[in-house]
């Protein structure tokens, strides 16, 4: 019966793992796969998980079903973790799911059992699956102008020229903030312009939040999605824990929306509803750990300080790196580097250049030039400078 199945293409980040995984060469540098990378090169466990874990197991005494939206204590600490109190609870129904990626596809889901033929707008450049997820859901995607690619800076014209033709009932697909893959994140004026012209249109923000606390602070990182709930009567969230807890593996995201409140029920029923249908109860261990770590005010502290110290991490990179591009290359053409935030950015450089810096130096990105700005260190930052001058 299989016969008839096509070979999938194959997906670009994996497939840049590999070659990077059984490439031999021991000054070899990985700045492909978007994880959080210590100046030493490891991801690790941050303390307070470690922590969490270890009280979860000690006191841990069930491991039965809990409901289909998850444990209700991580829904309510991520709700506060995103929101802070900008809307009632009472408008807001939330569903774990495992990781972002699943929460992003089941809001999908969700929008096409409410409307079918709902088009979703997307960034031009953005994360890889986004369009995969969108396409599985059987929605019509369309994109909006977002990248200036020489000057690095947001397309402002060309987004809203783009999104003004966004129509009522059509999704608007955001990053929350640190976009990926550009690090181009809308500035406070730009939110509010948006809310204005979501508004008047009747079309709806759906806000994709993947790093929270790695662009400017955990609750400035999320002040575009505050302003958005507190003014328009419908949003739509998927958020991942991923990279903010350091807990990729064990797969902890969740799926909200925001409605007025006589929808909420109704809202909470078909998320949990979409859960049933795809893996039933989501993953609890991860979920706990977060719950565990944010009612906990010293675990909470330790854990704020961690991240806080990886954001600087990343952000002294991107300064590190700006700095040796123009030393190398005496022009500021990558200055936006160290303006942008987050772990991503989009460097302007040829296809061909991108397969020489692999070749003939070891230096791993994706085919688009995207840099994972945590993937660097101290003297791989001159390394890779030193690469871009030799090969352009
Ligand atoms: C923009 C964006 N959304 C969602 C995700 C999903 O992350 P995960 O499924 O690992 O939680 C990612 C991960 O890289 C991302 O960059």
């Amino acid at each position: 019966m299989f016969e008839t199945l096509p070979k999938p293409r194959p997906d670009g980040i994996i497939a840049l793992m590999q070659a990077y995984a059984a490439d031999p060469r021991m000054g070899k540098i990985d700045l492909g796969v978007g994880v959080y990378r210590d100046a030493a090169g490891r991801t690790p466990v941050m303390q307070a998980v470690k922590q969490a874990e270890a009280h979860i197991i000690e006191t841990q005494n069930s491991k039965s079903y809990l409901s289909l939206a998850g444990d209700s204590a991580f829904l309510e600490v991520m709700e506060r973790l995103l929101l802070g109190g900008a809307v009632p609870s009472g408008r807001v129904a939330a569903v774990g799911t495992p990781g972002g990626t699943a929460a992003v596809r089941q809001i999908c889901e969700l929008i096409r059992l409410a409307r079918p033929d709902a088009v979703i707008w997307v960034s031009a450049q953005t994360w890889p699956n986004h369009a995969p997820l969108i396409a599985a859901a059987g929605l019509e995607m369309r994109q909006y102008r977002y990248l200036e690619a020489e000057s690095g800076a947001l397309d402002r014209a060309g987004l809203f020229a783009d999104l003004g033709q966004a129509g009522a009932g059509d999704v608007v697909l955001l990053h929350g903030c640190c976009h990926n893959p550009t690090g181009v994140d809308l500035a406070e004026g730009d939110w509010a312009e948006l809310a204005g012209m979501l508004e008047r249109a009747g079309a709806v923000p759906f806000i994709d939040m993947a790093y929270q606390g790695l662009g400017e602070g955990l609750d400035a990182d999320a002040g575009g999605l505050r302003h958005l709930a507190a003014r328009l009567p419908e949003i739509l969230v998927a958020a991942s824990c991923s990279k903010n807890f350091g807990l990729y593996r064990d797969r902890v995201g969740l799926a909200m929306t925001i409605t007025p409140e006589a929808r909420r029920d109704i809202m909470a029923a078909n998320l949990a509803g979409l859960n049933r249908k795809s893996f039933a109860f989501p993953p609890d261990h991860g979920g706990r750990v977060v719950s565990t770590i944010l009612n906990d005010p010293a675990l909470r502290h330790n854990w704020q300080a961690e991240l806080e110290a990886m954001r600087r991490r990343v952000v002294q990179n991107r300064a590190d790196l700006a700095r040796a591009l123009r030393a190398a290359l005496g022009t500021d053409r990558f200055g936006f580097i160290a303006a942008q935030r987050g772990m991503f950015s989009l460097l302007p450089l040829p296809g061909t250049q991108i397969e020489r810096l692999r070749a003939d130096h070891g230096i791993y990105m994706l085919g688009d030039g995207r840099v994972n700005m945590a993937g660097l260190n101290d003297q791989t930052v001159a390394v890779l400078a030193e690469a871009i001058a030799k090969t352009v």
